[in-house]
């Protein structure tokens, strides 16, 4: 697995050290808040997470989502379709928006906007990674450990494949494993 990484963009102790900031920050802002209610986009989200909220000490209540925005691949789709029979009910709630990625901007974009329509009353979001480029959708990311060139990233919740969401870092594909 870990043959197939042409190189390491963000070490895991890198990781670690920017996560003790971001949740140091997310600590601070929340501290008033009893009703936070933390929603993660499955399944690129999940490693960031974990590890995240395990360093922030407030109460909240954690919440999964099932949208598919990016079918196999290295390409988006462009739709962002939910899969889950049933939403999290966060109305009245103040929620905070965990994904892996901020690349097209489509599926925070989309989902934040289905959380305001359910009545969320404020939906915050929070990235592992910000890709630099133009987005197709506008979105405006509050947590952000982390600004990447565009290319096409894997490990640390992120997948080629349905693989390397384990690895500990984040890297970049050998363009070997992605043509063959
Ligand atoms: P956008 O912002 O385009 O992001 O709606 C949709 C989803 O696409 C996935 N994504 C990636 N996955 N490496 C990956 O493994 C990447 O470089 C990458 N860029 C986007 C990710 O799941 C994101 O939530």
């Amino acid at each position: 697995m870990h043959g197939d990484i042409e190189k390491i963009l963000i070490a895991e102790e890198v990781i670690g050290k920017r996560l003790d900031v971001i949740a140091r920050k997310i600590h601070k802002d929340f501290f008033d808040e009893n009703s936070l209610q933390v929603v993660a986009i499955l399944k690129g989200a999940l490693v960031f997470m974990a590890d995240l909220l395990r360093r922030v000490p407030l109460e909240l209540e954690i919440e999964c989502l099932n949208v598919a925005s990016y079918h196999g691949g290295i390409e988006s789709s462009g739709q962002v379709d939910f899969l889950d029979r049933k939403l999290p009910d966060v109305s009245g709630r103040c929620v905070l928006l965990i994904d892996d990625i901020l690349d097209t901007g489509r599926t925070l974009a989309a989902v934040s906007e289905k959380l305001r329509e359910m009545g969320a009353r404020e939906v915050k979001t929070c990235v592992l990674l910000t890709k630099d480029k133009e987005r197709a959708a506008a979105v405006e990311v509050d947590y952000s450990a982390f600004e990447i060139a565009d290319e096409f990233v894997v490990g640390y919740g992120l997948d080629f494949d349905g693989k390397y969401r384990n690895l500990p870092y984040v890297g970049v594909l050998n363009p070997s494993v992605i043509s063959s």
